[in-house]
């Protein structure tokens, strides 16, 4: 019987699936996540962990883990974990990618939607008692449909947010670490550098992972190349983006408006100045938040802990493990 700690409580059946398969489950059942020391000592005596994207492990924290042979990340991003170190340790890391990507996609369009047609300012003002009666001049924005999208990270997120924007006829650009001459010509997209695609697009989407080379890939310089009134979504990670530079940009008008799902920090705090813009919509990071997709999710996670404990490899690991993963196996 194998000990897995699991850092909250999970939608759908994957608890009840560990414990089928007779292994203890120490759940810390709290809204808010364990503290670092908690986490850190429970890491110490488990054979598995189930974290969540707020659970950061560095390798001080790893190198304390003698047992412990996969930790599985109810998420597909997986920036909260020391891979390198997990690796070099023998530990699996592994994420839920493939399940995730239409549900994220959905709610990217939501977001690029809401900040275009001041969906919430508007919704805000009417249910103030403000709305007096219909005007010609208020709540004006962008047209979405014909406008031009640039893509940023063209992954399975990044295809499924183009693959929206088509149905929107909207003409796409994407900028990403490698280009996809298959993908450009399934879905229509045009291939840019980063830095002729900013000037282009009426809409930023950002879908790059957070790594050292993606932290503040949208800095001041980067948000000042954009068209001027442009809008800027992310769903990606808050610290793609330089927020101090976020806010310079949207006082002086360079950006019509931001809908960020991700923030920097997280939580985002409420005396932040991007709270005092009402061309900005900002959401607690839940565009995975669909029923269906985060059981599937929490699943998945279950399942590739079970199978590193039944000395299997993982459905989905992020890295394998070197060497030392056969001594844990
Ligand atoms: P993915 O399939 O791995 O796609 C990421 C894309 O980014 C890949 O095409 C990759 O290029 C590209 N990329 C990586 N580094 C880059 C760089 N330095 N410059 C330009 N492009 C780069 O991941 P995904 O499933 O689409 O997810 C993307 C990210 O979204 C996740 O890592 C996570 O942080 C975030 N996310 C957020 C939520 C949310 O709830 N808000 C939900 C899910 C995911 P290659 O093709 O060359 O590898
Ligand atoms: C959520 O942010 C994820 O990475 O799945």
């Amino acid at each position: 019987m194998a000990r897995v700690f699991v850092a909250r409580r999970l939608p759908g059946r994957a608890l009840e699936a560990l414990q089928a398969e007779g292994h203890e489950v120490v759940l810390w059942g709290e809204e808010l996540p364990p503290p670092a020391e908690v986490l850190a000592r429970e890491l110490t005596q488990a054979d598995a962990a189930i974290l969540l994207l707020t659970d950061r492990v560095d390798r001080a924290v790893l190198a304390r883990c003698p047992r412990l042979r996969v930790i599985a990340n109810v998420a597909v991003g997986y920036d909260n974990i020391d891979v390198e170190a997990a690796s070099a340790m023998g530990i699996w890391v592994t994420n839920t990618p493939g399940v995730l990507h239409e549900t994220v996609a959905d709610f990217t369009f939501a977001l690029l939607l809401a900040a275009a047609r001041n969906v919430v300012s508007s919704e805000r003002f009417a249910r103030a008692g403000s709305w007096r009666t219909w005007s010609p001049t208020a709540f004006l924005g962008p047209d979405v449909h014909g406008a031009t999208l640039g893509i940023v990270g063209l992954g399975e997120i990044g295809a499924a947010v183009a693959r929206r924007a088509r149905g929107f006829a909207m003409r796409v650009l994407y900028a990403s670490r490698t280009r996809k001459p298959e993908r450009e010509a399934e879905l229509g997209l045009e291939w840019r550098q980063l830095d002729e695609l900013l000037p282009e697009a009426d809409f930023v989407s950002v879908h790059v992972p957070l790594t050292g080379e993606t932290y503040r890939l949208l800095d001041a310089e980067r948000l000042g190349r954009m068209k001027r009134g442009a809008i800027l979504v992310n769903t990606a990670r808050g610290a793609v983006v330089d927020h101090d530079a976020l806010v310079e940009a949207l006082r002086g008008g360079q950006l019509g408006g931001a809908a960020l799902d991700v923030t920097d920090p997280e939580p985002l705090p409420p005396d932040h100045p991007l709270w005092s813009f009402d061309n900005v919509v900002i959401t607690p990071h839940i565009a995975s938040a669909s029923e269906r997709t985060r059981a599937r999710m929490a699943e998945m996670a279950a399942e590739n802990v079970l199978a590193v404990l039944a000395g299997r490899e993982p459905p989905n690991p992020v890295s394998p493990p070197d060497g030392t993963a056969a001594r844990r196996a």
